[in-house]
């Protein structure tokens, strides 16, 4: 993968987004990290390098004047919300956040109709919502890109997100072992499929009975010959972060599992991130937690505000990253 450096000054800016990868991603939903290339991926994280130094810089970057982004979220949500409607903003386009309860959708007008209706106003939708067939089918029948902002099974943006953040933190990915302490969620979806793509290597560790979904964990293996990456799941934390170089964790229970909390509390014991946990990883592994946050509970805060964490940074490059995204499929 390019050196981020070797990218600044190679003056590519105009080639990297003219060039055949950027034309080959317009008009693409991006519903799942499966669905894309290694070369994509690593095309998108290298447009969200060139305008993260770009904003940085304050040069401008209207790549979408005059479009508009519809916002539809069914889950509540701060960094997608807020990153989303600024990465539109600031590529000179508008964003639409569109709560169901308002749309007619919330009266049962159907998810194809709303999809048929939104593409003649928009120019793409990100949706946040619970079952991964919602989007879907939103996306079969939307003629603009769909983006996933997060469903039970997956939120693709967060992972891409969190590869960019260890691409700035530790230079490359490939090789790179991240092991993921907790429920083999939507993020440790998103993880795995984005761990084949870029060529790392990550340990998932969940209790019994919370593991990840099997076809999740069997497509991206199938992913994972082509860039050598390495696919682990286990029911031991510490196995998962022996030698690792990143640490992440994720909430015990996850929006919609609410009234789990206290059963989940009870089942991951043991499955805390804390300086104990984080003795058995590299001295200099990275810890990163999507956030929200549960202190006390999957993550201490003497972890996730000590000197190895980059939950902020990850955080700001959701921004960064969604405006590659947006940028080149929109
Ligand atoms: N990490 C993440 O997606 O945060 P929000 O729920 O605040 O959008
Ligand atoms: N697994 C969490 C991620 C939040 C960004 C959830 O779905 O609630």
């Amino acid at each position: 993968m390019l050196d981020r450096v070797q990218l600044y000054e190679s003056g590519t800016d105009e080639f990297l987004l003219e060039s055949e990868a950027s034309m080959a991603l317009k008009g693409r939903d991006f519903l799942s990290l499966h669905d894309y290339t290694p070369a994509e991926v690593e095309h998108l994280l290298k447009v969200a390098s060139l305008l993260k130094a770009k904003q940085k810089a304050g040069q401008p970057h209207p790549l979408l004047a005059g479009k508009s982004l519809g916002m539809i979220f069914h889950k509540s949500s701060t960094r997608t919300r807020v990153s989303f409607e600024v990465a539109i903003w600031q590529l000179g386009g508008q964003g639409l956040f569109l709560n169901p309860a308002d749309l007619q959708m919330g009266r049962g007008e159907t998810i194809a109709d709303t999809a048929r209706i939104l593409s003649r106003y928009l120019d793409g939708i990100m949706i946040r919502t619970y079952g991964h067939e919602i989007v879907l089918e939103l996306a079969k029948y939307a003629d603009v890109p769909v983006v996933n902002g997060l469903t039970d099974l997956s939120h693709p943006c967060q992972a891409l997100a969190d590869y960019f953040t260890i691409w700035e933190k530790k230079g490359h990915l490939a090789g790179i072992k991240v092991a993921f302490i907790g429920d083999g969620n939507n993020m440790a979806h998103a993880l795995m499929y984005g761990a084949a793509k870029v060529g790392a290597r990550i340990a998932v560790a969940s209790p019994p009975g919370y593991e990840s979904s099997p076809e999740v964990l069997r497509l991206a293996r199938e992913d994972s010959f082509a860039t050598r990456a390495q696919i682990e799941v286990t029911n031991d934390p510490a196995e998962a972060v022996a030698g690792a170089d990143v640490v992440y964790t994720d909430v015990w229970a996850s929006m919609g599992q609410e009234s789990e909390h206290a059963e989940r509390v009870k089942a991951f014991q043991g499955f805390q991130v804390n300086s104990a946990l984080m003795s058995e990883a590299r001295k200099d592994a990275l810890v990163l937690h999507c956030l929200p946050a549960h202190y006390g509970e999957e993550i201490t805060e003497e972890v996730a505000y000590g000197p190895n964490s980059a939950i902020f940074d990850q955080a700001e490059n959701r921004l960064h990253v969604q405006k590659a995204i947006l940028a080149m499929l929109l």
